[in-house]
Parts: structure tokens; C-alpha cells; sequence
């Protein structure tokens, strides 16, 4: 059959489109911008037709229906990635978490957690019946390939990004034409704190280096104070608006790097429409899916590669807990782990964790000990540098004691002395003996 032939008969409003779903069905979504809303809020008026219906979603940035009060009888969250809207499901026992590296997501896709139906947002098919997955490839293209049904809103506004981002017309079984905007993530405003972090991890940035960034007001300081920098190279799980700019103020280039020279590589983006016109049809960008982008080995191609992320807290060994609190799931690690070991196995790699050094509320990220309970999810041999807006703590074959020393140099002023107290009960005697 023709793919003209297929797609026309497979159309369907989001009411029809969802009846597709049935009881006990795992549903895959969308990640991110590329996450199909008006498909998610049709299912969920839809509830009263459905009981234990798994919904496997990372990262949530629309309302998350199946999450709200009152919703647990027809849907469960099983969340790769606990956000702002999942959150409270998953600490309240309404939702599971399933701890994931994000390269393995597609593995699993085809092993433990293989979808029943998949819900995913292509931008509409060219004259050979070629799908982008747009913003979202990451591992909505396994997703693709393994569901049962595949329900795929097809949206004029969905950017054509390139590089390994299509699906084709007749693997799409279930059809909505929706023009709705895709999400956005709007640039985020970085403050003095975040001003001063992204400084102090300029200053460790080279020309020449491959850089992997994450989202919001760290990474946009960063990349303000890159101007001066030349020919740097972005492989990044995602991107964000920031990296435009340097492309067009022909900072980046991506001339140095040796897997696909020249081009920009991710597996999602989030940002602005700016963004999404910039990446649409254009060669310089290369969208894959996770588990060759993310993949340490795959990193580690690149030569200079730095890997800058943030966390909850971190010890006074190094050991960094990324997304709990205790036992609450503060987020999931993401890509985190993937590129720190990359950058690590990457010839003159480095990894940054750099946070403000104080969360929400006051209290320290830089700690003692991590609450009992949290995640470990970067031991005390995998982080090279701590970034605070108090500075560096180069950590990269210090002893324990020197590492404490300069975990506590970069922490909030408030707290030194309580850190300092510990300091002195775990190496006192020793700093006594080398009179220091
Ligand atoms: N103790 C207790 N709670 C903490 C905390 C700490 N040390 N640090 C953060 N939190 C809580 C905040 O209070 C907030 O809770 P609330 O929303 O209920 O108020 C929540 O965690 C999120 O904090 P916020 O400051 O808004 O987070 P952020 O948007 O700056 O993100 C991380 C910080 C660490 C959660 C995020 O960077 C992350 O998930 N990192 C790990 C994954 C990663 O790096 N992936 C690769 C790049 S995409």
C-alpha cells in the first residue's frame, strides 16, 4: 500500500485516537516539548474507560493529567524522571520511579518495559512519507519501533529537525493532524548567583572543547560568558536557545570535534521558537536517538569533552546525589552519569557539578553527610570539579582530606564553620601531625 494510501486511512480525531487504549496497557510518552499534550489531555477525559493503564513518561513539561488526585484507579506513573508535575505522585505512592540511565531508556523500551502503545508528536510527512520526531528523538523512535500502536500527532508547527530523527509514515498507526504549539521552555533568567557559577565554569572551559549542557539558568550563564571562546563543539543530550547564539556569533563550530565534525549533536531540545525555526530543516543539527548520543563510549570520541550538570548535595568526599532527597525523588539523573563517564573516558575530559550552594529554602548543597536515604549518583572517583558562586574545589586526585578542605572553601558561608567542625573531627589529629 502506498504511505499516502496508509496515512489517510488512518486518521482519527484525539477522542478516536485514545479508544485505542485499552486496560492494562503500558503507554510510552513523548518526551519533553515533544511530549503530545492535546493526546494526553484526551486521555485523560477519557479516564472512566481505562483501570491501571501504566503511563512510562521522563521528562513531563505539560500538566501530566494522569498524575492528578483522584486519577489512581485508571492511571499509574511510572516516572523516568520525577519533575515539577510528577513529583508529588511519585512521594505520595500515586506513582513508581524507575531508576534509569538515559542511554539504557531505549534498551529497556525493548526488554522490561516494552510499551504497549506509544504516543508521540512527528512533524508531517515529506513527499517519501518521512516523519521528524522534531524535538523529541531521544528514545521516542524506539518507542516508535517496538509499541503495539503507535498514536502520533502529526503538527505543522513540530520542527523538521535532521540527522536520525524520521519515522515513516506507515509505522504510525493511529493519525491526529493537530496544529497546536509545541512546548516551550522559555529562557531562563540566570541572577547573580547563577551569573557568578557560570563564570567560574567558563574559566574551565577551553577553546577547542566539546561541551554537554543541561537546562536552565546555569547553563545559560555559562554559555554568556563563552563569547570569547573559539570553535566549540556541542554533543548534548539536549540544547536550549543559549547554544543559537554561539553558533551564530560563530563560537561554536563543532570544527574540533571528531563525531560528526561540524555539526551540533543532541537527542532532544527544549527552548524557545526561536530554537525550533533555527534547527528546523537545517543540516548544521543532528538529532539521534539516546542510546547512541548518550552513550559513554560514544562520547568519548570527542576529545576535550565537558560534561556540566548540577545536583541536590554533595559530601564532603565528593560523592553527589542528583535527584533525591532522602527518600523523596527530587528528579532522576537524566543523562548525568552517561556523560560524566563519558567526559571521563574522553582524552582531556573533565566533568563539572555546579550548583548554587544553597537550595530552596537555605539549606546547604554542600553537606557532611548525604541524608539517609538519598541516591548516590556520582561516586567521590567520578567528579572532577564542584562549582559554587564561591568558586572552584578541584577534586581530581585530592586526598579525602584536601577534597574536604575544598568542598568547604566553595560552600555557603553559614555553614563553613558547622563543615569545619566536621572537618576537624575527621582529620584533625592527622592536620596536628603535619602541622597545619
Ligand atoms: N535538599 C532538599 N531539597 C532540595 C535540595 C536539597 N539539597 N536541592 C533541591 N531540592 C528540592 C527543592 O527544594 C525543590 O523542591 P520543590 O520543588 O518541592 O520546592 C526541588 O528539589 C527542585 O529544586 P530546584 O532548585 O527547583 O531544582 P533545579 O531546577 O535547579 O534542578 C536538580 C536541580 C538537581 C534537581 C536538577 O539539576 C537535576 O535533576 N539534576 C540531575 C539530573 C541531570 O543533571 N541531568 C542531566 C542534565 S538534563
Amino acid at each position: 500500500m502506498d504511505w499516502r494510501t496508509h496515512y489517510n486511512s488512518r486518521l482519527a480525531t484525539p477522542e478516536e485516537a485514545v479508544g485505542h487504549i485499552k486496560s492494562g496497557d503500558r503507554v510510552i510518552v513523548g518526551h519533553a516539548c515533544g511530549e503530545p499534550g492535546a493526546l494526553l489531555d484526551a486521555m485523560a477525559a477519557n479516564a472512566a474507560a481505562y483501570r491501571h493503564v501504566e503511563i512510562v513518561h521522563m521528562v513531563s513539561m505539560g500538566t501530566s493529567p494522569y498524575c492528578a488526585e483522584g486519577m489512581e484507579e485508571h492511571f499509574t506513573h511510572n516516572s523516568l524522571f520525577a519533575g515539577a508535575t510528577t513529583r508529588k505522585a511519585v512521594n505520595e505512592g500515586r506513582g513508581d520511579f524507575t531508576p534509569a540511565f538515559f542511554y539504557k531508556i531505549p534498551e529497556l523500551l525493548r526488554t522490561s518495559l516494552r510499551p504497549d502503545v506509544a504516543m508521540v508528536q512527528v512533524s508531517p510527512p515529506d513527499e517519501h512519507g518521512c516523519c521528524s520526531l522534531g524535538v523529541s528523538v531521544d528514545y521516542g523512535k524506539t518507542a516508535v519501533q517496538v509499541a503495539t500502536t503507535v498514536i502520533a500527532q502529526v503538527n505543522r508547527n513540530m520542527p523538521r529537525t535532521l540527522g536520525e530523527s524520521m519515522v515513516h509514515a506507515t509505522d504510525l498507526d493511529v493519525i491526529v493532524e493537530l496544529d497546536t504549539p509545541v512546548i516551550e521552555l522559555p529562557k531562563a533568567a540566570p541572577g547573580e548567583v547563577e551569573m557568578r557559577i557560570g563564570e567560574n565554569c567558563a574559566g574551565l572551559i577551553q577553546d577547542g572543547d566539546t561541551l554537554q549542557l543541561g537546562i536552565g539558568a546555569i547553563p545559560d550563564a555559562v554559555l554568556h560568558f563563552l563569547g570569547g571562546k573559539k570553535d566549540l563543539g556541542i554533543h548534548s543530550e539536549m540544547f536550549s536557545d543559549g547554544v543559537v547564539e554561539l553558533i551564530e556569533a560563530g563560537v561554536v563550530t563543532n570544527a574540533k570535534k571528531k563525531v560528526h565534525p561540524g555539526l551540533c549533536v543532541a537527542s532532544f531540545l527544549m527552548g524557545t521558537r526561536r530554537l525550533y525555526d533555527f534547527v528546523d530543516d537545517n543540516p548544521l543539527v543532528y538529532l539521534a536517538g539516546v542510546e547512541w548520543v548518550n552513550h559513554p563510549l560514544v562520547i568519548s570520541q570527542n576529545d576535550n569533552v565537558v560534561a556540566i550538570n548540577s545536583c541536590v548535595q554533595v559530601d564532603l568526599q565528593g560523592q553527589v546525589v542528583s535527584s533525591s532527597a532522602g527518600l523523596r525523588q527530587i528528579s532522576g539523573i537524566g543523562g548525568q552519569a552517561d556523560f560524566v563517564r563519558g567526559a571521563s573516558y574522553s582524552k582531556g575530559g573533565r566533568s563539572i557539578m555546579a550548583f548554587p550552594s544553597l537550595a530552596k529554602g537555605g539549606v546547604s548543597k554542600i553537606v557532611a553527610f548525604a541524608d539517609a536515604g538519598s541516591a548516590v549518583s556520582q561516586t567521590r572517583e567520578d567528579v572532577d570539579y564542584v562549582v559554587t558562586e564561591h568558586g572552584v574545589a578541584a577534586l581530581a586526585g585530592q586526598t579525602l582530606r584536601e577534597r574536604a578542605r575544598r568542598l568547604i572553601a566553595v560552600a555557603h558561608p553559614d555553614v563553613r564553620e558547622g563543615l569545619q567542625e566536621e572537618y576537624e573531627r575527621r582529620f584533625g589529629s592527622l592536620d596536628a601531625i603535619l602541622g597545619r
